[in-house]
């Protein structure tokens, strides 16, 4: 995968995902602009902390983004989430946060991306979605909701973009060993290193993804390999439906 010359934006980057995404498009020769609540210490090209609730953040992170780097062909839209529980054991406040960061904030990203990218001839919009945004998983019903929403502006966007040059798809994982499913365990008192085995013998094959498995879905989405998929949605499961 060659990506030498092309800029790009990270959102999330210094979660698992993210971290395994920012080095492989570096790896690939992309130069890389960093977004996190805290970007300190991140291998990067360009750095810009901040919080994606904030709206003047993130409407502002793309352009932000293009100058440092000089241009903006890669988004990148990683940040999330997860508040489990059914609907009648969220909060309000459970609501607004997973809103505000898994749908408002990449919602905010496009929409910035897209007018940068059409000047330039084009782009590639990766969201990460999840497979708990295509079909209903359990006990997680504003996760799943807001990723269908996610799923969906993806598809949407695929669609409306394509005319344009931009590209707009998304990766949607099943479970991945990152801090996003340890701490999830962590929270409801397991080792998460026993709690990760035990899920990885529910995949047919064998283990949860690490981080690099998802990263190299979105380096193949964000390349011209991928350049006649527009609003598709890349499930990479290991085999395992959402059950
Ligand atoms: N880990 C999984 O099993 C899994 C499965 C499917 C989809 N995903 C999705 O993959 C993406 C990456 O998840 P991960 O597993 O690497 O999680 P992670 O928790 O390791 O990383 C998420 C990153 O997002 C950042 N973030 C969260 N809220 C933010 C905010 N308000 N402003 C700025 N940054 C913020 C966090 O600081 C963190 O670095 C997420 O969208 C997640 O929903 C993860």
């Amino acid at each position: 995968m060659d990506l030498t010359g092309k800029t790009a934006l990270v959102t999330g980057a210094a979660g698992g995902i993210g971290l395994a995404t920012t080095r492989m498009l570096r790896g690939a020769g992309a130069a890389v602009a960093v977004a996190d609540l805290d970007t300190t210490g991140l291998e990067a090209d360009a750095w810009l902390s901040g919080n994606l609730t904030d709206v003047g953040y993130a409407n502002g992170l793309p352009q932000r983004a293009a100058e440092a780097l000089g241009g903006l062909d890669i988004l990148v839209n990683n940040a999330g989430i997860m508040r489990r529980g059914a609907v009648t054991e969220s909060t309000d406040a459970d609501f607004d946060i997973s809103v505000a960061v898994n749908m408002q904030a990449p919602f905010r990203l496009c929409r910035a991306a897209v007018p940068i990218m059409a000047e330039a001839g084009g782009g590639a919009i990766v969201n990460i979605a999840s497979c708990w945004g295509v079909r209903p998983g359990p006990d997680h019903a504003l996760y799943c909701m807001t990723k269908a929403a996610i799923a969906s502006l993806t598809q949407c966007m695929g669609r409306d973009h394509a005319h344009q040059g931009i590209r707009v798809n998304a990766v949607c994982p099943n479970e991945v060993d990152t801090p996003m499913l340890r701490t999830g365990f962590e929270r409801r008192g397991f080792d998460p290193d026993t709690a990760i085995a035990e899920l990885g013998e529910t995949v047919p094959l064998g283990r949860v993804a690490t981080p690099d498995e998802i990263a190299e879905v979105v380096l193949f989405l964000a390349s011209d390999h991928a350049r006649y998929l527009c609003g598709s949605l890349v499930e990479a499961n290991g085999g395992k439906p959402v059950g």
